[in-house]
């Protein structure tokens, strides 16, 4: 039977109740133990059909990541070290295209990103380039500029910021000037 009282039971989402919790209410002799009787009012805020929120939903989906890119490359066209390591420079657009898309990809957003290129392999990708720390640091700071145009609350900010800097920390491949 429901208890009408219980808001998860009815959703049908509760534990079903143990013997011994039964058997104290009933005030069965059998089971000593007098165990309080817990009650589930308040329904999960997350159920296997309503996922939480991705961080791509959170601050803004495609329009914000792809305005987060295009900045990172207004940057990066006027950096002497990295634009001429891009293939089709100055036509930037299927780099910025493909970083949009790998991290909308990355934050939740839609997975056309491998549906078009597969597998990322971001490191793989990245070695007939020479990322050395300078390379990486003028990554990074395009990329820091590019983060403040959006001005996200701080904790999206500080969690999307970490994720980029571990990333191009890991995308060093040599260490030669
Ligand atoms: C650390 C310094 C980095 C440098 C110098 C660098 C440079 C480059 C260059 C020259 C390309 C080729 C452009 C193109 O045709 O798409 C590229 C591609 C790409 N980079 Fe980076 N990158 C760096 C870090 C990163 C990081 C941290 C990420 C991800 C968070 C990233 C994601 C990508 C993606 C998704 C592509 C396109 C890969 C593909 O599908 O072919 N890069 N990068």
């Amino acid at each position: 039977m429901t208890d009408p009282e219980n808001v998860a039971d009815a959703a049908g989402v509760a534990e079903p109740k143990n013997v011994a919790e039964t058997a104290a209410e009933s005030g069965n002799a059998a089971d000593p133990v007098k165990r309080p009787k817990i009650r589930i009012i308040a329904k999960p805020a997350v159920t296997p059909d309503a996922p939480a929120d991705s961080m791509w939903e959170l601050i803004g989906g495609r329009d914000t990541f792809e305005k987060l890119v295009r900045e990172f490359y207004v940057g990066v066209a006027t950096d002497e070290v990295l634009l001429p390591m891009y293939p089709e420079q100055p036509d930037l657009e299927g780099a910025i295209q493909r970083l949009t898309g790998f991290l909308e990809q990355y934050w939740g957003g839609p997975n056309t990103y491998s549906q078009e290129r597969g597998h990322p392999r971001l490191r793989m990708r990245h070695m007939p380039f020479k990322v050395n720390p300078d390379a990486r640091d003028r990554w990074l700071h395009h990329m820091r500029n590019a983060l403040d145009t959006l001005e996200l609350p701080p904790l999206y900010d500080a969690e999307i910021w970490a994720y980029l800097d571990r990333a191009a920390h890991a995308m060093v491949n040599t260490f030669e000037d």
